[in-house]
C-alpha cells in the first residue's frame, strides 16, 4: 500500500470540501465513541490534527471544554481550513491554520494541554 503525498492529500480534501460533513454514515459512530473517551474538562489548549470542516472542533469548543479554552485546528487542506474558520467564527480563542502534521508543529513545546486526531 502506498501512502498519499501531502499534495495528493491536499488535493483530495480540497476537492471533497464541505461534502466531508455528509460522511456521518461512517464517522458518527466512531466520533461518538471518541468523544466518550475524551477527558477535556480541564483543557487549557486543545490541538486537533486534521481538523477538517471544524465539525468536531465546534463541539470541542462549545460542549467538551471549559469556556475560554484555546483551540487550534491544523489541516493540510486550505479549503478545509476555510470551512473550519467559518464554523468557528463566533467562538473566541478558536483558530484553524494550514499545516502538515508530519512537519514540526507551529507551537512551542509544552504549550498544548490536550491533542485529538
Ligand atoms: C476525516 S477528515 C477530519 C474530520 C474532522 N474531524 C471534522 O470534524 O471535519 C481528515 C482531515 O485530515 C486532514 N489531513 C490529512 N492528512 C493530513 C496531514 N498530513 N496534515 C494535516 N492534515 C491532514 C485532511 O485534509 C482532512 O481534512
Amino acid at each position: 500500500m502506498r501512502l498519499l503525498s501531502r499534495d495528493e492529500v491536499r488535493s483530495v480534501y480540497d476537492a471533497f470540501g464541505a461534502r466531508q460533513d455528509s460522511q456521518g454514515w461512517y464517522e458518527d459512530v466512531p466520533l461518538a465513541e471518541l468523544k466518550e473517551h475524551m477527558r477535556f474538562q480541564d483543557a487549557e489548549f486543545v490541538l486537533e490534527l486534521g481538523s477538517g470542516t471544524g465539525k468536531l472542533a465546534h463541539e470541542i469548543v462549545t460542549e467538551l471544554t471549559p469556556a475560554g479554552t484555546n483551540y487550534l485546528g491544523l489541516d493540510v487542506s486550505p479549503v478545509m481550513v476555510n470551512l473550519a474558520r467559518n464554523r468557528l467564527r463566533h467562538c473566541g480563542n478558536a483558530f484553524a491554520v494550514v499545516g502538515d502534521v508530519r512537519a514540526p508543529l507551529p507551537l512551542a513545546d509544552g504549550s498544548v494541554s490536550h491533542v485529538v486526531a
